[in-house]
C-alpha cells in the first residue's frame, strides 16, 4: 500500500488557471518526500486538495489505501498549511489543546509539552502566539501538524520562516519522525533543506510533474561538476587526461598540488581515478558540486544553470 496515491489530480481555479494537470505522484510509507518547484507551480494546490481544503476539477487520490475524500483518510493525516495564523491571544499550548480538541484527540498537559520540547519550543507553552516570530508559529504549526500522531503528515513549506538553526533542527526532526515509521510530504522551494532529508523528489513546474524519482537517481543519474584535490599532476598526465575530459579545466596552486574541474556522471568516476592513479597522481578529495540539487532543477526547468 502506497502513503499517496494520486491519480490524475487537476485543478483549475474559477477564471480558468490551471494550477495542477492530470498529476499522478505515489509516495511510499515510510518515506520523506520532497514536492519541488518554482512559486506557482501547484505545489500548495496540490496539498490542499489532498487534504480537502480544494476541490479538484478531477481525478482522484488514496491516502494510506483509503479514498482521500473518506474520514478514515483524514484522520491519519496532519498539516501545516502554507499560510498559517493562530488567534493571537491564544498561548501556545492552547493552540495544541484546540487542535487537538478538534481533530478528536486526547491529550495530556504532559503530552503537550512533549510536542512542543520537539519542535523547539521547550518551557514557551504559556507563551501567547502574539509574542512569538514567524519561525517560533511556524515550529508551533508543525506541532499541530504532529497532534494525535498522525501516519502522515504533509508539510507546506516548513522551513520558510525558519533561519539555518531552525532549517537543522527540522530536518532532525523529520528525520525522527521518518525512524518512527510516520510519511512525511513536504513542499519546498528551499533546495537545501529537502536535499538534505528527502528519500524521493519529485519537481513540478507549471501543474505538471516534470520529474518523480529517487533523490539519488536525480542527483547523480547526470553528469554534474566534480571537483577533485590531486598532487603530483605533471603537464604530461594532464594533457593525457585532457584528451579523454576535453571539457575538464585545471588549476595548479604552485606547491604541487592541483584542482580539476571535470563534468562527468557518478559513474565515470572510477575510470578518472583509476587513470590518474595509474599516472601516478595522488588522488585526495573528489567532490560534487554543492550547488547539484539546484544545478539540477534549474537544468529540469530548462534553465541554463551557468
Ligand atoms: N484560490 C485560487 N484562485 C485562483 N488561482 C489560484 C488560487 N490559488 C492558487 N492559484 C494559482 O494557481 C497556481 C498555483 O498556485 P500554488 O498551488 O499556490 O503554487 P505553489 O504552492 O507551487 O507556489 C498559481 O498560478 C496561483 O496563482
Ligand atoms: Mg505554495
Amino acid at each position: 500500500m502506497k502513503a499517496i496515491q494520486t491519480l490524475g489530480l487537476t485543478k483549475v481555479y474559477p477564471g480558468g488557471r490551471k494550477a495542477c494537470e492530470a498529476i499522478h505522484l505515489s509516495v511510499n510509507q515510510g518515506e520523506i518526500f520532497g514536492l519541488l518547484g518554482p512559486n506557482g507551480a501547484g505545489k500548495s494546490t496540490l496539498i490542499k486538495m489532498l487534504v480537502g481544503l480544494v476541490n479538484p476539477s478531477a481525478g482522484s487520490a488514496r491516502v494510506l489505501g483509503f479514498p482521500f475524500t473518506e474520514l478514515a483518510a483524514r484522520r491519519q493525516l496532519g498539516y501545516l498549511p502554507e499560510l498559517f495564523r493562530y488567534p493571537p491571544w491564544l498561548k501556545a499550548q492552547e493552540v495544541l489543546a484546540f487542535h487537538a480538541r478538534l481533530a478528536g484527540v486526547e491529550q495530556s498537559p504532559d503530552e503537550r509539552t512533549a510536542l512542543l520540547d520537539r519542535v523547539g519550543l521547550h518551557g514557551r507553552g504559556s507563551e501567547r502566539v502574539r509574542s512569538f516570530s514567524k519561525g517560533l508559529q511556524q515550529r508551533l504549526g508543525l506541532a499541530v501538524a504532529l497532534v494525535g500522531e498522525p501516519a502522515l503528515v504533509l508539510l507546506d513549506e516548513p522551513t520558510s520562516a525558519l533561519d539555518p538553526i531552525g532549517r537543522y533542527e527540522v530536518s532532525l526532526l523529520l528525520q525522527e519522525l521518518r525512524a518512527q515509521g510516520t510519511t512525511v510530504f513536504l513542499n519546498s522551494h528551499l533546495l537545501s533543506d529537502v536535499e538534505k532529508v528527502c528519500d524521493s523528489v519529485a519537481l513540478i513546474d507549471g501543474g505538471r510533474v516534470l520529474y518523480q524519482g529517487s533523490l539519488k537517481d536525480a542527483l547523480y543519474g547526470g553528469a554534474r561538476h566534480h571537483r577533485v584535490q590531486v598532487e603530483n599532476l605533471t603537464e604530461t598526465t594532464w594533457s593525457t587526461l585532457h584528451q579523454s575530459y576535453p571539457a575538464a579545466t585545471v588549476q595548479w596552486d604552485g606547491k604541487g598540488g592541483a584542482e580539476i574541474s571535470v563534468r562527468i556522471a557518478r559513474t565515470g568516476l572510477p575510470g578518472l581515478i583509476a587513470q590518474l592513479v595509474a599516472a601516478g597522481v595522488r588522488v585526495y578529495e573528489v567532490a560534487p558540486d554543492h550547488s547539484s540539487l539546484e544545478e539540477w532543477f534549474l537544468s529540469r526547468l530548462g534553465k541554463d544553470p551557468q
